[in-house]
């Protein structure tokens, strides 16, 4: 009988058949996996494109947000949101359980709050290496917010559209340090206005916008 022998050699041939066949599907499927990592980057490498080109148009973040929290001793603490106008960007504070008067108000270089005493924050946030000055300074630090002044309970509010700070470029104030100090800001002593020590600290991040909310 033909088949005795017909039988096991069709098995055999398709073994080898199929085993071949699995090869090549293998290796037909790590070209397709390649070809679509190819895919995916292209596709990524577009969409930062278009992210860097909104950055660069400014579209990207209207609206920036600080939460302060005290240094060590302190009970100061609040928020402070930064929010794109048309005449520049709006500053608006609200702080509670400050000494009654006037305490100098920065932008820092350093969104960092990490030592008890906010020293870690740095020096005013100064990307053009201008004098300390006041809030409406023509040459001023970019952090030089002036003062915010606390009322005899203790609540501060400041509300002010400053023409200086920005949310792009060599300006931009995102992740920057935003200081509250224990004394008020003389707006002339150099470099610090001389506001003394540091009651509270924030960092200042992007918050949820116009624009953020409509995409
Ligand atoms: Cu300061
Ligand atoms: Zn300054």
């Amino acid at each position: 009988m033909q088949n005795k022998f017909f039988v096991p050699a069709l098995a055999a041939a398709g073994l080898i058949s199929f085993a071949a066949m699995g090869y090549w599907a293998q290796g037909a499927q790590q070209q397709e996996q390649q070809g679509k990592t190819k895919g995916t980057r292209g596709r990524q490498q577009g969409r930062e494109g278009q992210v860097k080109g909104a950055m660069a148009k400014g579209a990207a973040i209207t609206k920036a947000i600080a939460v302060m929290h005290p240094t060590k001793g302190q009970k100061v603490d609040g928020t402070v949101t930064f929010t794109r106008v048309e005449e520049g960007i709006r500053v608006q504070a609200h702080i509670h359980h400050l000494a009654p008067g006037k305490h100098g108000f920065h932008i820092h270089e350093f969104g960092d709050c990490s030592s008890p005493d906010a020293m870690s924050a740095g020096g005013h946030f100064n990307p053009q290496m201008s004098e300390h000055a006041g809030p409406d300074a023509n040459m001023r630090h970019v952090g030089d917010l002036g003062n915010i002044e606390a009322d005899d309970s203790g609540h501060a509010h400041y509300d002010k559209v400053d023409t200086h700070i920005r949310f792009f470029g060599p300006a931009s104030i995102i992740g920057r340090g935003l200081i509250i100090h224990e004394k008020a800001d003389d707006l002339k002593t150099q470099p610090t206005g001389n506001a003394g020590g540091r009651v509270s600290c924030g960092v200042i991040g992007v918050a949820k916008g116009a624009d953020s909310a409509a995409r």
